[in-house]
């Protein structure tokens, strides 16, 4: 059965901060390259793709940009935004070693939310990198503490960079959970017993620059702010950016109960070395600057800004990049033996370490771009002015705390009123059809529209907000047949189903 069920993740009602979500719903391709780690060479390890169609292994902002024909395109939902937006893959390693990939559900988003004062947009040629794909533990205490607790000075940047990193845990029955909460991976059995509707990856980038457009290990440019989404700036990096925001929701929960351990492509079964990339390819700076100006819309819904030129998901879905000739027939897959290609899985807790790269002789994966580890961090030295404490003060670990008092009972209460997996539809009917229908006394009761064959494609996703919640409506078409007797012969009628998804909750 398809699992078209992901509902969007950040309920961001009712919030100061404007923001807007880019729905980037199919890939432009799962290969290994990564143009700005292994430039110009396969990479160590395989990443989902998205976004601009002009990807490869020397991909730059004018060649994402700059192109003419079937390049020029894009696997996200608005044309003038042809950045390039990617992250390892996830992977089902089975007790006998085979491995696959792990379904991502409806592609990724990338959230713009402008929350720091004073917001530029990124310039022509500005890419970053989130993360260390070496790290293999997560040394803070679970869940995070207060971050009214925590330093105001953000000069520890790998005590929030390994707090930009979340494993939230699905489950569409309950009160969500707020969004980088986890920095590992759950255990499988808390995954079994409670991520009932799969993992989302989550993964947020540095908002704070030093003014300049890469550095050369593409992460000294950006830093953190002293909360990770948002506070004070380190010094000398006091250019804000955009809060970039990656969600990528797998289906792990097709693995309960099996004999295994999901593992991320670069060999990491613990999670706290999860990472991604960002090439600005918008348009122009400028445009990205009046979008983020006047992107206001507290819905977070690009059909909400004057600027964008909205495409359809099926238009974005023939957007893919061309094979380089070194990774044809690559499968990335599987089933195959262990991860593609040839890469160890590194357990930890120490740092994992260099590994040949397969396909180019000999040459091993050059570590990290490292952010030096402290075994601890300093005690704020109010260097800085603290916090606007009536963002921060009660949210926990990161950008969302979902509404766990009347919220939730809301959630709950709602979430009983539907069927546990949302199939149900909470309203159908039948699209304009000109297939004949038979008297009703001769036709076999109408089958249910739940017991249809869930075949065909999910026809357009919308979301929205409506009051406290974000609304994800899933609108798809399903096959019912109609059986009717000797006087009149058999129909197929098209139905418009749609699933209609809440999630509640408040930005602090
Ligand atoms: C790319 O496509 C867009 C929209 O389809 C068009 O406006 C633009 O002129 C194209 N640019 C190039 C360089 O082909
Ligand atoms: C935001 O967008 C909605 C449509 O989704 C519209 O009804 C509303 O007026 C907009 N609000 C503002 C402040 O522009
Ligand atoms: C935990 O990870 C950090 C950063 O990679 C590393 O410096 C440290 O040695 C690791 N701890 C252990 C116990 O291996």
């Amino acid at each position: 059965m398809r699992n078209f069920r992901a509902a969007t993740a950040l309920a961001l009602v009712g919030s100061a901060s404007a923001f807007w979500r880019m729905p980037c719903r199919s890939r432009t391709g799962l290969a290994r390259m990564d143009p700005l780690m292994d430039p110009g060479e396969i990479s160590d390890h395989v990443h989902s793709i998205f976004g601009g169609g002009n990807f490869g292994m020397t991909t730059t902002y004018e060649d994402l940009t700059q192109t003419g024909g079937d390049l020029n395109c894009t696997s996200c939902g608005v044309i003038e935004d042809q950045s390039a937006y990617w992250t390892p893959m996830l992977y089902w390693q089975s007790d006998d070693g085979k491995t696959e990939a792990v379904q991502q559900v409806g592609g990724m988003l990338a959230y713009y939310l402008l929350y720091l004062d004073d917001l530029k947009a990124f310039p022509e040629g500005f890419q970053m990198i989130a993360g260390s794909k070496n790290v293999r533990n997560f040394t803070g205490s679970f869940p995070d503490a207060e971050l009214s607790s925590w330093p105001t000075d953000p000069t520890d940047q790998f005590f929030l960079q390994q707090r930009a990193i979340g494993f939230n845990c699905l489950n569409y029955n309950k009160a969500p959970e707020p969004s980088l909460y986890r920095h590992q991976f759950p255990d499988r059995d808390y995954l079994d017993a409670n991520c009932l509707s799969g993992l989302r990856l989550e993964l947020a980038f540095p908002s704070c620059s030093n003014g300049e457009k890469d550095s050369h290990d593409h992460k000294s440019h950006v830093a953190y702010p002293s909360l990770v989404k948002e506070g004070n700036c380190p010094e000398g990096y006091d250019t804000h950016h955009p809060f970039i925001f990656y969600e990528s929701i797998f289906a792990t929960n097709q693995y309960i109960g099996k004999g295994g351990k999901f593992v991320l492509s670069y060999g990491d079964p613990v999670g706290t070395g999860y990472h991604g990339d960002f090439i600005m390819g918008w348009k122009s700076a400028d445009y990205l600057q009046s979008a983020i100006d006047d992107c206001t819309n507290d819905s977070g819904n690009v059909q909400d800004c004057p600027h964008f030129t909205l495409q359809d998901d099926s238009d974005a879905a023939k957007c893919t990049f061309p094979v380089p000739d070194a990774l044809k027939g690559e499968d990335c897959e599987g089933p195959l033996d262990g991860l593609p290609v040839d890469v160890p899985v590194q357990d930890g807790p120490q740092p994992a370490t260099a590994f040949p790269i397969a396909g180019r002789g000999g040459a091993q994966t050059t570590g990290l771009p490292s952010t030096t580890a402290k075994t601890s961090f300093a005690l704020p030295t109010l260097t800085y002015s603290a916090a606007n404490p009536s963002l921060t003060s009660t949210a926990q670990g990161g950008i969302i705390v979902a509404m766990y008092s009347s919220g939730a009972n809301r959630l709950h209460a709602e979430a009983e009123a539907t069927s546990p997996s949302y199939e149900a539809p909470t309203s159908s009917y039948e699209a304009p059809s000109s297939t004949y229908v038979a008297p009703a006394s001769l036709i076999t009761e109408s089958p249910s529209i739940a017991d249809a064959a869930p075949a065909d494609d999910i026809i357009s996703t919308t979301t929205y907000t409506q009051g406290n919640e974000v609304v994800e409506l899933y609108i798809q078409e399903v096959e019912v047949t109609i059986t009717a007797t000797a006087t009149a012969p058999s129909k197929h009628r098209r139905h418009v189903h749609q699933h209609i998804h809440h999630q509640r909750g408040a930005r602090r």
